[in-house]
């Protein structure tokens, strides 16, 4: 590695497989003499790993390199070079067009070629192609180890791409077809995670649960599987994974949620909604009943798991009565935290020149879907207080003394935890909610409701 002389700023848009991305880039470019910083004036390099579910996802990248190109002009008035990379999933999907609509821009590189950042910044600086966005599926090989010092829970990215094709989603077309890392490098990235101190890895994928990379064995290791062998690991002391489908929580996941004592009592299962119809019209190949059958399966092996999902509101064609069901559906899971929009239509996929359902509705229904839906966050962290659980300390909190840290379920807690360190794991008894977090204290022998 060469000594750090040119200061990269990532800019992070969108879903934790971005967030990963991004560390990533910033070790590859680690290699080629960058250090990255927290603001770009003064940088040399400014990257946007840009996001494209959103709704004018590509228009708002044009805005922000127009607000960030004056750090290039100027930095030209002073002799110095500024360069701009469009990276992530917009990249992927306008290519070339976005140079042409902004020409500030120096690369573009998508979610399966930016180990070559370091190489495309350099062909195009002499003239070269300023473009890649190829899939090359040697990308995990071919990125750099992590850093030394990481903090206490870390991403690991295990599989990529989505086959499922819901009418609705970008994926498949920006991160192409699902790939699975085999599982040997799985293990090796996880084991250098907990040697920097990491005490929980959660394995990311766009549907994760689709998992099925090569074992050791040479046969394929479903997502269970990975699981179990990672859970070997005695440095590590929890697993998580996001984002899953329904259609791929096998037996052995499910078994896994029962017996696999590391694996946090959280899952983020998106149903989008609880219509029949709907679904079929999405493509989810499942419908309403098979998706209560799995989440008793869950609840059976694992009673007290905190779910959590996400719902699109005013898909094409949902009437009245569509909606009624995905209320109904909420009614009857009981959710611990949702994400939940207005369908928005993206271009080139299916449910985009469907007939759409009018501004107003998508907005009043979403309005009733979000006021129950945080009614039962509430509800569920209403219930946590009293409990005895453990946390994961990750930060410092505002307060001297204070470090905020995860339940098992996923809540922000704060702790009171004078002389603790972050990275320790510690009881705690919840005393109290606040808006978005729970307040603790150290459990000693304050009397608690429950174990946990
Ligand atoms: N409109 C609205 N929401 C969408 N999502 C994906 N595509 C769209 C779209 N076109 C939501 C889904 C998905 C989450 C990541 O984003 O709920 O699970
Ligand atoms: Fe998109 Fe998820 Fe459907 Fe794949 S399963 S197409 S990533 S919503």
């Amino acid at each position: 590695m060469i000594p750090a002389t040119r200061k990269v700023f990532i800019k992070t848009y969108g879903c934790q497989m971005n967030v990963y991305d991004s560390a990533r880039m910033a070790d590859v470019l680690a290699r080629e003499g960058y250090e990255t910083v927290e603001a770009p004036e003064g940088a040399d390099l400014i990257v946007l790993n840009t996001c494209h579910i959103r709704e004018k996802a590509a228009e708002k990248v044009y805005s922000e390199v127009g607000r960030i190109r004056h750090l290039k002009e100027e930095a030209k008035r002073e002799g110095r070079r500024v360069e701009i990379a469009v990276a992530g999933c917009v990249a992927q999907a306008e290519g070339e067009e976005i140079i042409r609509r902004a020409p500030a821009v120096d690369v573009v590189v998508g979610p399966q070629s930016y180990h070559r950042l370091g190489e495309t910044l350099a062909r195009a600086r002499s003239g070269g192609a300023a473009v890649e966005t190829e899939f090359d599926e040697r990308k995990f090989d071919l990125l750099p180890a992590p850093p030394k010092k990481a903090a206490p829970s870390a991403f690991l990215t295990v599989q990529e791409g989505c086959d499922k094709f819901c009418t609705f989603c970008v994926v498949p077309y920006t991160r192409g077809g699902e790939f699975s890392r085999p599982a040997e490098r799985i293990v090796a990235e996880a084991k250098r995670l907990l040697a920097s101190g990491v005490r929980e890895i959660m394995l990311l994928g766009q549907n994760v649960n689709a998992y099925h990379g090569e074992g050791p064995d040479g046969r394929d290791w479903s997502l269970a599987r990975l699981v179990r062998e990672l859970a070997e690991l005695p440095e590590l002391a929890r697993i998580r994974y996001t984002t899953s489908h329904p259609r791929d929580m096998s037996d052995d996941l499910v078994a896994a949620h029962g017996d696999c004592e590391k694996l946090m009592p959280y899952l983020h299962l998106p149903v989008q909604s609880g219509s029949d119809r709907v679904l079929a019209a999405m493509n989810r190949r499942h419908g309403r009943e098979e998706y209560f059958r799995l989440i008793d399966r869950l609840r059976q092996v694992r009673p007290d798991l905190a779910l959590s999902g996400d719902f699109i509101v005013g898909f094409p064609g949902e009437s009245e009565a569509d909606f009624a069901d995905t209320m109904d559906l909420v009614e009857r899971v009981g959710y611990a935290s949702a994400y939940s929009f207005k369908y928005s239509p993206r271009p080139g996929t299916p449910a985009a020149s469907r007939e759409q359902v009018p501004e107003e509705v998508k907005a009043e229904r979403l309005a009733r879907l979000q006021a129950l839906l945080s009614k039962q966050q509430k509800r569920f962290n209403a219930a946590t207080v009293g409990l005895r659980m453990e946390v994961l300390l990750e930060r410092p909190g505002r307060r001297p003394g204070q470090l905020v840290g995860r339940s098992p379920f996923l809540q922000a807690v704060n702790v009171d935890a004078p002389g603790r360190s972050i990275g320790e794991i510690v009881p705690v008894v919840v005393e109290s909610l606040g808006s978005n977090s729970l307040f603790a204290a150290l459990a000693g022998d304050a009397p608690a409701r429950l174990s946990a």
